[in-house]
């Protein structure tokens, strides 16, 4: 369950309460570190406040001191002394995980890439762009579009999240069923390992064969074998216009119907197709107040579909959309098509879809899923899902929605400490066999170890915890999170 204080069996004890001076920790700490403070900030444990403790799943973790490199050359050397000093470090984003990945646990310095806030270098004609770890996803799209091109990852959290948070848990979002998750964007990388050596592979080119491709043992690693510092990302061509429409369906047979209607029309046009259901819709928009129902609770499914445009001729682009649209809502059976005619408009039919952040925050104890199913069997999940959440108690609370574009939901059931266990045995229960996977995009952290170890067969675990030891053999960086510490059952 979230909001539980992390707490972990590390003997590492740092004090619980702060004192003028700071805890024996932030001592060290400051001792190591203080004459680098030009190139390093540095907060105590008592100073650093809830935003350095807490991630946006809920999960918070103990105050901790938090140490924050100004330039890729500090981090590195903060790594290195930290390391010689044997202290266990957690890496910190934006802090926009929702599975206490983040959550500093006792004895745990932070290690935070917030001030590594440069934009390096835009190559136009390449298409990259070299960016440090804290520039925020939100400032990388940006600074792409003002050179004419497009830095296609999108999430709720883009104006918090940092890039080097993206690709340490491989973001997904809104526009994978086109251009791929964050892996798919990183050409090169340059991390630090947790005994401090640096690793600058800031690869500009596709095609990059030179042994092995270390850059993917990063990439997802949720901060487990290296800090991100810098990357070159792939940048793509900036489509002239992107559609939004949003379509009101009552079935979920019509939404995959849908789908496979809107691939066809618009093939690679078709940059996201997401979907909310009606509880998930309704809370955002009546309880919350965001947004509002263009079909005023009319449609059980809510679907959001992107098309990118290319075309030089905007109206002709419009033209093929709206008679496509035409097309798919006579076959579909529904009048509920609406095709946003400003920014305005669609900002307003994003900005539901983008709400699940605000909705974890205030929904207080619930379970939260982050799934992946094909979508040709997501159906039959789904029904053997709501029989067994039916069987196990009637009326749970639930909530569900996502990127159906590519097979990934979010569903978030509210229901007391004892049907946890319950619960989750079947939602991951219906996941196995499916060649789905019981962690989509928010990763694993400390919140799903258990279902990981549970899923993965055992061969898979061991070589997980092989490279884990070979990349940091003393356990330093973000111990604990994706794979249970040896010796601890996990959560
Ligand atoms: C989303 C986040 C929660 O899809 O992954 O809104
Ligand atoms: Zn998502």
């Amino acid at each position: 369950m979230n909001k539980a204080i992390l707490s972990d069996n590390n003997d590492t004890k740092p004090d619980s309460e702060p004192h003028p001076e700071g805890t024996p920790l932030d001592r060290v700490v400051n001792d190591a570190l203080v004459d680098l403070s030009d190139e390093v900030s540095l907060l105590a444990s008592g100073e650093a406040g809830p935003r350095y403790c807490r991630d946006w799943g809920d999960d918070h973790g103990v105050p901790a001191p938090v140490v924050r490199p100004r330039t890729p050359r500090a981090l590195v050397e903060v790594v290195r002394r930290l390391s010689k000093l044997q202290i266990p470090m957690v890496a910190q984003g934006g802090m926009s995980g929702l599975v206490g990945g983040g959550a500093p646990l006792a004895g745990e310095v932070v290690v935070s890439t917030e001030l590594l806030r440069r934009i390096e270098d835009v190559d136009v004609i390449g298409g990259t762009m070299t960016v440090q770890a804290g520039v925020t996803l939100q400032a990388v799209q940006e600074e792409a579009e003002r050179h004419g091109l497009f830095y296609p990852v999108d999430l709720g959290s883009r104006g918090s999240c940092l890039i080097g948070g993206n690709i340490a848990t491989n973001a997904g979002g809104n526009r994978v069923l086109q251009y791929g998750m964050t892996r798919a964007q990183v050409l090169g990388l340059e991390v630090v390992l947790a005994d401090g050596t640096a690793i600058s592979r800031l690869s500009r080119v596709v095609k990059d064969n030179a042994g092995y491709d270390l850059k993917h043992l990063f990439i997802g690693s949720e901060g487990t074998l290296g800090i991100v510092t810098r990357a070159v990302l792939r940048l793509q061509p900036l489509p002239r216009e992107r559609v939004t429409v949003a379509l009101g369906l009552a079935r979920l047979e019509q939404v995959l119907e849908a789908l496979v209607a809107a691939r066809r029309s618009f093939g690679p046009a078709l940059t996201s197709f997401e979907v909310m259901w009606r509880d998930f819709h309704g809370f955002v928009t009546r309880t919350l107040g965001i947004g509002r129902d263009p079909f005023n609770g009319d449609a059980e499914f809510v679907v959001v579909l992107e098309v990118s445009c290319f075309d030089c001729d905007a109206d002709r682009d419009r033209a093929r959309i709206e008679d496509a649209l035409a097309r798919m809502s006579e076959d579909l059976g529904t009048d509920h098509v609406v095709v946003a005619q400003s920014l305005k408009e669609a900002a307003e039919i994003w900005s539901v879809r983008d709400a699940s952040g605000e909705v974890a925050r205030t929904l207080g104890d619930y379970l939260s899923f982050d799934i992946s199913i094909p979508t040709s069997r997501l159906a039959q999940v789904l029904d053997v899902i709501e029989a067994g959440l039916h069987d196990i108690q009637p009326g749970l609370r639930k909530m569900t929605y996502g990127h159906l574009g590519d097979g990934n939901l979010h569903l978030l059931v509210a229901c007391a400490n004892e049907l946890v266990e319950p619960v989750e045995r079947l939602v991951y229960g219906a996941v196995a066999n499916t060649q789905g996977s019981i962690s989509a995009e928010h990763g694993i952290g400390l919140s799903k170890r258990t279902a990981l170890a549970d899923a993965l067969p055992r061969a898979e675990m061991d070589t997980m915890r092989r490279i884990k030891a070979a990349l940091d053999p003393d356990g330093l960086f973000n111990r604990g999170r994706v794979l249970a510490m040896a010796g601890t059952t996990g959560d």
